[in-house]
């Protein structure tokens, strides 16, 4: 890398508030909104400061309907390995500016992740109906369905809602275990499961991202449109890979994109699909 790229990469870095804000982005993607309730200043300001890191390749950005999304750049370029670690280890330094901002960070996305929990919660009993109303969910279930292998052994659903997965894919597994951060949603998934005859899964609570599971556990990991609610969607399925057997399969399905913002205000959903 020339010395020119590489100055501006350290230039682009060596501002406090850019600082701040790289250090928030090794932590996690977050909206220009996000980072600007987090550090307490204006959004223009913001903007700018992301204008720069952009610019110089360090921090990668992608809208998505009315909002913009920020992240550390993937791939890096070549001297941003070294840095991230560096911000990684002054994100634990114990520097106050630092600790604050990684405290807002976290309030923040506990925030979003309350917003999504209390829409399941009060959404729990009707929640079958909704699903159906924003998918064709028999043709997504079937294509699901000829994805999935014949016959396995454990078959684990991330965010299992309503049960609905486990008892479509009832027949095609020995045992099968839902996790749900929705106490609400896992009560109507015992009930459905309980009412399909399905006594071999079972649902839990657990969050996705840190699953009580050993590693190479899973023969499938199905994650059926939840992708969408979350803050982190590529650690969901980094956790999912953790589970599964070597050859294991991943069974994702989610909105592709689309640019239905109501979904954001009135259903909860953080992202507007994937491609
Ligand atoms: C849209 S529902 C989908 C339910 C089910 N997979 C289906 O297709 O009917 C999304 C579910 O993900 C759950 N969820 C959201 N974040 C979660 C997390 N971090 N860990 C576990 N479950 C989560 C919600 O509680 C909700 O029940």
């Amino acid at each position: 890398m020339s010395l020119d790229r590489q100055l501006t990469i350290f230039r682009a870095i060596g501002e406090e508030t850019r600082l701040r804000i790289m250090a928030l982005l090794v932590r996690g993607e977050l909206t220009v909104t996000e980072i600007t309730q987090i550090l307490g200043q204006s959004q223009p300001r913001v903007s700018r400061h992301l204008k720069i890191l952009t610019e110089a390749g360090v921090v990668d950005k992608f809208r998505e309907g009315s909002w913009m999304f920020y992240r550390a750049a993937s791939p890096a370029p070549a001297p941003m390995t070294e840095i991230v670690a560096a911000l990684k280890a002054l994100n634990k330094s114990g520097d106050r500016v630092i600790a604050r901002d990684g405290e807002r960070f976290a309030q923040s996305r506990e925030a979003r992740a309350a917003a999504a929990a209390a829409y399941f919660e009060k959404n729990a009993a009707e929640w079958d109906r909704l699903r159906g109303l924003q998918i064709e969910e028999e043709a997504v279930e079937a294509r699901m369905r000829a994805l999935a292998p014949e016959r396995v052994g454990l078959f684990i659903d991330l965010g299992a809602g309503s049960g609905r997965m486990l008892t479509i894919f009832a027949d095609a597994y020995e045992k099968g275990i839902g996790f749900d951060l929705s106490r609400e949603m896992l009560a109507v998934a015992r009930a459905n499961l309980d009412r399909a005859g399905v006594s071999h899964a079972q649902v839990r609570h657990g969050d996705l991202f840190a699953l009580p599971l050993e590693s190479g556990v899973a023969d499938v990991v199905c994650i059926h449109q939840v992708l969408h609610y979350l803050a982190e969607p590529a650690a969901a399925v980094a956790e999912a890979a953790r589970l599964l057997k070597p050859g294991g399969r991943l069974l994702l399905s989610d909105f592709a994109p689309h640019n239905l913002e109501f979904l954001r205000d009135k259903h909860a959903h953080r992202r507007l699909g994937f491609s």
